[in-house]
């Protein structure tokens, strides 16, 4: 904004404007602007009051999407407790509805899809305070990497800002996603304070306050994209059908639709090519095993680290086992006294089906959500690996590089001043090809490596999916909470 002239006056009224215009989107929580809501959890009804819409910066250019709804007990605000939470004490469950990298409105409790609010309630019964921000996303100009984060980030710091107006313990935030969102909510616990954000946030006027939160937990994180290329091929390059998927929008809502096919020629060439990076990829983390010993993958592939995937699944197999499930019918699995002796690979990853086409995210014709969350404002999709640049098969550009590093949760964890999220809870079926499960694996050890407390699994037989397992996270969250 320019301020033109000399005269005091016009300077003044200007002035005046803009304070105005501020004061739209006040970054003070106000604890009068709410609607009373009821919440049914089995036979325990509750009721709440809903804060919603609450723009969450000063200078929003996507405010549709750059709101929080804030959903409090209303027994927080009578001095009584709920499952031994008060107003001082009770977690902030803080769930993001993205998918896709796509833009997303703040979940509601009655909103949405039929499955999206279960966290919240699930949440609201069991005491937590409910925060859920929206974010932009990767199809307009304003929504490109790394929007989404610096939206989380800012909705993070409305509630900081605001600890002592909104009953729960802003020290206690733990955030939750599906995918785009579990990869969001994990690089949201990994980069808290960064430095290198703080442009993005000052722009949108987010309020004075850290971003660092308590816990993360994140269901089939689509993250360390500028690696997952290869660990795709890694893992499905053996299989050359595939049934892709294609992410679109309908009513703010993500779709998802799917189509079969065979490798060509070329897309043999490029899995090939991609899955002999994967090992040296993987060998420079110098990951370690809980012994302390280096997981590493020979030019072959093959190694400790898919020792440690294959027990890992193999674990899940026998915690489903224990619940119930009949393995007999996974011909892959050898069973032995009630236990899993080995996994037959090749079967196992028919079993998974292969979701991708090689590249699975930075497409050669830059035909893939993720090269459009890598554009810019004047460039709407671009690639961000060196293999696909090299191989591009359209005119395209290169994504800068720290944009790149700014969505990679990877880029901070073992960073001295990294003020890393304390608890972390990682899940990625074990029937999931959207991403390799290497990836997950690979977070869950750097960060595991680096003293961070890690619940991890890969639960049997669930593919693309989050919030499956609400009982078991709730578990969790209420333990690390007390
Ligand atoms: C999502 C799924 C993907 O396969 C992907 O590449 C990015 C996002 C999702 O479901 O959010």
């Amino acid at each position: 904004r320019v301020i033109t002239g000399q005269n005091p006056q016009s300077a003044k009224s200007v002035g005046e404007a803009i304070l105005k215009e501020l004061q739209k989107y006040p970054l003070r929580f106000d604890a009068t602007k709410y609607t009373t809501q009821q919440v049914t959890q089995g036979t325990q009804t509750l009721t709440v009051r809903a804060y919603e819409g609450i723009v969450y910066v000063a200078n929003p250019v996507e405010e549709q999407y750059q709101q929080l709804n804030i959903y409090i007990p209303e027994a927080y605000f009578n001095g009584e407790t709920i499952n031994g939470f008060n107003a001082q004490t009770a977690p902030i469950f803080l769930p993001n509805g993205i998918g896709g990298y796509m833009p997303a409105k703040p979940l509601s409790l009655t909103g949405g899809n039929k499955d999206t609010n279960n966290s919240l309630i699930m949440a609201l019964s069991k005491g937590f305070v409910v925060a859920s921000p929206g974010a932009r996303g990767r199809t307009s100009a304003t929504g490109k990497a790394p929007a989404v984060i610096v939206d989380l980030k800012a909705a993070v710091r409305y509630l900081k800002y605001n600890d002592k107006e909104i009953p729960g313990d802003a020290n206690k935030i733990i955030s939750n996603g599906t995918s785009a969102g579990g990869a969001s909510s994990a690089l949201l616990g990994a980069s808290g304070d960064q430095a290198a954000y703080e442009p993005y946030l000052k722009e949108l006027g987010a309020a004075p306050a850290t971003d660092a939160i308590f816990a993360v937990s994140a269901y089939c994180p689509i993250t360390n994209l500028e690696n997952a290329d290869k660990a795709y091929e890694w893992q499905f390059g053996n299989l050359s059908q595939y049934k892709t998927m294609e992410i679109s929008m309908l009513d703010y809502n993500v779709q998802r639709t799917y189509k079969t096919g065979t490798f060509t020629p070329e897309q043999t060439k490029v899995s090939a090519d991609l899955k002999k990076d994967f090992p040296a990829y993987l060998n420079s983390l110098k990951l370690k095993d809980s012994k302390g010993e280096q997981l590493t993958l020979n030019s072959k592939g093959e190694g400790s680290f898919k020792e440690l995937l294959k027990q890992t699944i193999i674990a899940a197999a026998e915690k489903a086992q224990r619940e119930g499930t009949d393995l007999s019918k996974y011909s892959f699995l050898t069973l032995k006294n009630g236990k899993v002796t080995t996994i037959d690979w090749d079967g196992y990853i028919t079993y998974m089906e292969r979701h991708k086409s090689p590249p699975a995210f930075d497409g050669l014709d830059l035909s893939i959500g993720e090269n459009q969350l890598f554009g810019d404002a004047t460039t709407d999709k671009k690639h961000f690996t060196p293999y696909a640049l090299k191989n591009s098969v359209v005119e395209s550009q290169m994504a800068d590089a720290n944009i790149v590093k700014l969505m990679n949760p990877m880029s901070f964890i073992g960073n001295k001043n990294a003020h890393l999220a304390k608890y972390w809870r990682i899940r990625h079926g074990a029937k999931d090809s959207d991403t390799s499960a290497a990836i997950s694996l690979i977070l869950a050890t750097a960060l595991q490596n680096n003293h961070y407390p890690v619940d991890y699994a890969l639960p049997w037989d669930k593919p693309h999916s989050g919030d499956y397992d609400l009982g078991e996270l709730f578990t969790w969250a209420e333990k690390i909470s007390r």
